[in-house]
């Protein structure tokens, strides 16, 4: 099946991690799809063109900005494409039941207690129903951890360390979504990462870039309980960029199917 609704190219993340989310979801024109971390719609508007006037998609998020963002830029197309505020870890028992639920960069937001949130998530299958959600796995990034590791190691910054050990450790594997989707009674379960090159220069283009300091990065100076401290020794790491490149993502992607009734 094919959408004439293009994921945006200009997109380095999103579009990149959705095509992955695709890879592994069977869909069909009239499903219901309940689409989760939805944010400006990448892939609801997809999802939506493909199911067509006789299915539905509901995408929440949990932030009503991005549930406006996601009106605004839907308005009067796809009237059966409804944006809501919601949280995936904690939808209303009377919620429907969907064909297909999809997140994408979404499995990274059900922490602390993920399997909890995927069990909680995957009742509002139908029976025969599939989930697939991406996120990225652990691994992403592994040259910049394993530099920050050793300049903290170098500077004796012990408890900044094992700050960046326990968020390390929290990170899920491809593995263990498998375990977790397994757990959760899915059937043909299937996990598969692709690799995912992120460009920068080195500096500020570093600190600034807009994937790695909205999150990734903001991790790191987390783990140090002194502001200027941390402003200072991220400049030492930005400037020494040539030493962790490539710095690459792994994008997971995690499908599972309900069991059918009598099956
Ligand atoms: C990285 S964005 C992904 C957005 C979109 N799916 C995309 O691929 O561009 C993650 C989104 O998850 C939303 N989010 C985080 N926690 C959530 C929760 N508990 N329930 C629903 N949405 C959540 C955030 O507001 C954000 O819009």
């Amino acid at each position: 099946m094919n959408s004439h609704w293009a994921l945006p190219e200009s997109d380095y993340w999103s579009t990149p991690f959705a095509q992955a989310l695709l890879h592994h979801l069977d869909l069909f024109p009239g499903a219901t799809v309940l689409d989760v971390a939805a944010g400006g719609g990448i892939p609801a508007f997809y999802l939506a063109d493909l199911v067509g006037e006789k299915g539905a998609v509901l995408a929440i998020d949990i932030h009503p900005q991005r549930v406006s963002r996601g009106r605004t830029l839907q308005g009067e197309r796809f009237p059966w494409l409804t944006f809501e505020a919601g949280d995936m870890k904690n939808l209303p028992d009377d919620l429907p039941r969907f064909d297909r639920i999809t997140g994408n960069l979404s499995f990274m937001f059900f922490r602390p207690h993920r399997l909890q949130a995927l069990k909680s998530l995957t009742r509002f299958l139908k029976p025969g129903g599939q989930i697939v959600l991406t996120f990225p796995s652990l691994g992403t990034f592994d040259s910049l951890w394993e530099r920050v590791e050793s300049e903290m190691k170098a500077r004796q910054l012990d408890e900044e360390r094992t700050a960046l050990q326990e968020y390390l450790e929290e990170r899920p594997s491809a593995e263990q979504a498998r375990h977790w989707l397994e757990e959760c009674g899915l059937q043909k379960v299937e996990v598969t990462e692709w690799p995912l090159e992120i460009a920068s220069g080195p500096g500020r283009e570093f600190l600034e870039h807009p994937l790695l300091r909205g999150g990734f990065l903001d991790d790191i100076y987390e783990c140090f309980k002194d502001p200027a401290l941390a402003s200072e020794f991220m400049n030492t790491i930005s400037r020494d960029l040539q030493s962790f490149q490539p710095l690459v993502a792994q994008r997971c992607a995690m499908s599972g199917w309900s069991p059918r009734i009598g099956a």
